[in-house]
């Protein structure tokens, strides 16, 4: 159902070199508890991250262990559990392994442009990369948002501008996502509009052009309909 994009392969194929020792080691458990956020704040996060390793114990830890440990500042903006309350801050619930490790490898190369991030990826190893996005998708995917209160309109007219524009064709018919396709389903709404102006805009380009062509022609207002849809997709499993 999911098809792998052609273009732009070498970076694909770079993330996937890096991920590969990943997905050959054995899967692991399926739900393991939520890491707690500490209510460090954000800034001071992103600097406990961005200076990679400068609060590792004496003692080498391995890659996992350190990541393990420092994915609790991750998750300072990122939300408890994934599930982001941080005005245009993704949430990490539910993402998938090659997705993760694919855009924290954008990051790292400068290839997606954002202060924090790329500041916060600049420092990680390929072996951090392949840590944090093994604890990305060990996190439980939001719930399905409650319809109560909903615009009803808006709703209608984001789902019907979604299946003309066949963003399920990649990225799952409830929007899950899979492999290297972002899940977008119940992700924060206005994370969802500010990223698809990007790729519409042409400052986001990710690995392939596909997300920059499949937005061409629709206006602000379906942007933002398809936006308000998405994010309190009724029907995406958790
Ligand atoms: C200071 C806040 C902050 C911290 C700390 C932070 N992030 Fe982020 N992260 C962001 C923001 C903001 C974005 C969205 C960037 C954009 O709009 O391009 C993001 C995006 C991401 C994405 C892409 C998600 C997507 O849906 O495309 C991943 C993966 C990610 N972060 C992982 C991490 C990991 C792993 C850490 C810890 C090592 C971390 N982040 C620490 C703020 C933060
Ligand atoms: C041809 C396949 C394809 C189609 C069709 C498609 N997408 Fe995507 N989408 C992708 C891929 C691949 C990515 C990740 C690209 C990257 O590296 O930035 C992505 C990324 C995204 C993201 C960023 C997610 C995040 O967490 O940052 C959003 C939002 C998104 N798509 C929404 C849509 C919407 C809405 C539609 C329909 C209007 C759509 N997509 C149609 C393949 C597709």
């Amino acid at each position: 159902m999911l098809f792998v994009v052609t273009r732009s392969a070498a970076v694909l194929a770079a993330a996937l070199l890096i991920a590969q020792p990943a997905a050959l080691r054995a899967q692991p458990a399926k739900k393991p508890a939520p890491a707690k956020a500490p209510a460090a704040a954000a800034p001071a996060a992103s600097a406990a991250v961005g200076v990679a390793g400068a609060a590792a114990p004496a003692a080498p830890a391995s890659p996992a262990t350190s990541a393990q440990a420092r994915f609790a500042a991750c998750l300072a903006c990122h939300g408890e559990g994934g599930r982001s309350v941080t005005p245009l801050t993704p949430s990490l619930a539910g993402q998938h392994s090659f997705y993760a490790i694919t855009q924290l490898f954008l990051f790292r190369e400068g290839r997606r442009n954002n202060p924090v991030m790329t500041a916060v990826a600049k420092g990680m190893s390929d072996a951090d990369m392949r840590a944090f996005a093994d604890l990305i998708a060990r996190l439980p995917g939001p719930p399905a948002a409650s319809m109560e209160g909903l615009d009803a309109r808006r709703m209608a007219n984001g789902a019907t501008l979604a299946s003309q524009h066949r963003c399920g064709g990649c990225h799952g018919a409830d929007y899950t996502g899979g492999n290297q396709v972002a899940r977008i389903a119940n992700q924060r709404e206005d994370y969802l509009l500010a990223t698809l102006r990007e790729y519409q805009a042409g400052t986001r380009l990710g690995y392939t052009t596909a997300m920059n062509e499949t937005l061409s022609g629709l206006t602000p207002e379906g942007l933002a309909d398809i936006a308000y849809f998405l994010a309190n997709a009724p029907s995406a499993k958790p």
